[in-house]
């Protein structure tokens, strides 16, 4: 998850089936881009059932996993699954998407912009710098599956 505390920290953002069906994918990619954070891995695909139970493995005694794991594996529409990278990126996307219960997150958030559902919150965001690593690896694991790249500016023209 690039390094803790630094302008290369990174962060998994994945963008849930609902929110793919209901045409948030621009509005959600946007807001990162606008807040100033760098996309650096990005792809779209209906996940595996051992891809999906994996990434909520640490769920996976709790009632909703099976409907969790169904639903994100469904293939109504793919995830959205994305790393971003800048300043505080992990604890800045927690923020940006709010709560888990979109009834619970503040306004402007994501989730409470878009959502009133817990089961249909829209979007994933790494939880920690540990979780990040962990999902990054897990989602991006293949070598170049990570860009880096320097934003335009005025230098470039130079
Ligand atoms: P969790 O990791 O606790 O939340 P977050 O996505 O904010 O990190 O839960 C993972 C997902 O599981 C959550 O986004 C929606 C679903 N979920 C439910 O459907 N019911 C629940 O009671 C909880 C806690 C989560």
């Amino acid at each position: 998850a690039g390094k803790k505390g630094t302008s290369s920290e990174r962060t998994f953002i994945m963008i849930k089936p609902d929110g793919v069906t209901r045409g948030l994918v621009g509005d959600i990619i946007s807001r990162f881009e606008k807040r100033g954070y760098k996309l650096v891995a990005i792809k779209s695909l209906v996940p595996s059932r051992q891809l999906a139970e994996q990434h909520y493995a640490d769920l996976s005694t709790r009632p909703f996993f099976k409907g969790l794991v169904n639903y994100i594996t469904s293939g109504k529409a793919p995830v959205v699954a994305m790393v971003w990278e800048g300043k505080d990126v992990i604890r800045q996307g927690r923020i940006m998407i709010g709560a888990t219960n979109p009834l619970d997150a503040a306004p402007g958030t994501i989730r409470n912009t878009y959502s009133i559902s817990i089961g249909r919150n829209i979007i994933h965001g790494s939880d920690s710098f540990d979780t990040a690593e962990q999902e990054i690896g897990l989602w991006f694991g293949k070598p170049g599956e990570l860009a880096s790249w320097e934003p335009a500016n005025w230098n470039w023209i130079m």
